[in-house]
């Protein structure tokens, strides 16, 4: 199954009086953000030296003007383990408190182990199980909510919930279609218990339609086209997207569920403070807001810098949100993404 869409996310960071009606309420707390990006930036001026393109075409097509991609040396699990660093300095949690590490990625360094168990080892998270989910850029959103299951269950746990991706190793440089497109990124969360009822995870929501696949999935390098020479030089073992299909479903699946979200608690558009869409595209982005109802000023975007990184573009945006000031005690924070 590759194309289907994923739900979103929302987090009360203070006083819930609409939702806490004086009994405790035992929710999964974010306790520290963190991110990670390669240093080197590929501006849309570099890329119409590799293939048939322009800024202006990319720039008002995509909103994106630049995006980082990984040198020598730099790989999923490297920056993941960057980002879950910054998290976990934020809330003042040592690695050895860790009990669970989820990563979302498309891009994992290898097929096996998981990346998850090489973030493991690289922070000396000695007692912490860890493993991948496989959901495309829907990843973190399906990792968050893992977590949060495994937190409300046993809310003294402390699980680290990653968004990491090198799509640069999975693109295929000379598809002006995809390779304008995509970018290399890490974004974790820190989660654990918390009963003061004033801060949480409020829901989470999931949908998939397999029967979508063929708009955007990766041919080659699975047991039914295993790689081969032939795969190697196709470049199969690159992103293939039909990307009008994807829009659509895209504006659509991702409404559809942030109504979900926000209705499941008997909230309104009005309620969210900030918006945090998956950040593929500018334009999917404003048409979802815009389905919504709710404000440019409360859709966070930084799809400019970045381009789309996947499963890392949610976690990035949440922790610059959460590092510049962008998000005040008692926010409500809606999190939608979808992928293939
Ligand atoms: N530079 C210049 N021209 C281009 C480029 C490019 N980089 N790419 C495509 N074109 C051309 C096409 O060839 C086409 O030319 P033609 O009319 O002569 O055939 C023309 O531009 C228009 O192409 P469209 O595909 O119709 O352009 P559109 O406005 O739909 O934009 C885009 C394309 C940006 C890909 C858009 O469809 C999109 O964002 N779709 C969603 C993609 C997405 O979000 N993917 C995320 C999933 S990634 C994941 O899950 C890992």
């Amino acid at each position: 199954m590759r194309t289907g869409r994923s739900g979103p996310k929302c987090l009360r960071l203070g006083v819930d009086r609409l939702l806490n009606k004086g009994g405790i309420v035992n929710r999964t707390a974010i306790l520290g953000t963190g991110a990670a990006v390669p240093k080197k930036v590929i501006t849309n001026k570099d890329l119409e030296s590799i293939v048939e393109t322009s800024d202006e075409w990319i720039a008002t097509r995509t909103g994106i003007k630049s995006r980082h991609i990984a040198e020598d040396g730099e790989t999923t699990s490297t920056l993941a383990t960057e980002a879950a660093r910054r998290a976990l300095e934020m809330a003042g949690v040592k690695p050895e408190e860790l009990d669970m590490i989820v990563v979302g990625t498309t891009s994992p360094d290898m097929i096996m182990p998981n990346t998850g168990a090489l973030v493991q080892k690289n922070l000396g998270a000695s007692k912490a199980f860890a493993f991948d989910v496989y959901a495309a850029c829907s990843g973190f959103v399906y990792a968050l909510t893992i977590a949060d299951k495994f937190i409300k269950e046993s809310p003294g746990k402390k699980a680290l919930a990653i968004g990491s991706e090198l799509l640069s190793s999975i693109t295929d440089w000379q598809d002006r279609n995809t390779c304008v497109l995509f970018g290399d990124a890490a974004g974790a969360v820190l989660l654990s218990g918390s009963s003061d009822g004033d801060r949480g995870i409020l829901s989470t929501h999931l949908n998939s339609d397999g029967c979508l696949w063929e708009l955007l999935y990766i041919p080659g390098g699975g047991c039914i086209y295993p790689p081969s020479a032939e795969m190697a030089e196709k470049r199969d073992y690159c992103i293939r997207m039909h990307g009008n299909e994807v829009f659509k479903h895209a504006v659509r699946s991702m409404a559809d569920v942030a109504r979900e979200a926000i209705s499941a608690n008997d909230l309104k558009p009005d309620d969210v403070d900030l918006f945090i869409p998956h950040q593929a595209n500018i334009r999917i982005m404003n048409a979802v807001a815009e389905r919504l109802k709710i404000s440019p000023d409360r859709v966070y975007m930084n799809i400019e810098r970045y381009g789309n990184t996947s499963s890392a573009s949610i976690p990035v945006a949440l922790d610059e949100a959460n590092r510049s000031g962008r998000l005040k005690p008692g926010d409500l924070v809606l999190l939608d993404a979808f992928g293939g």
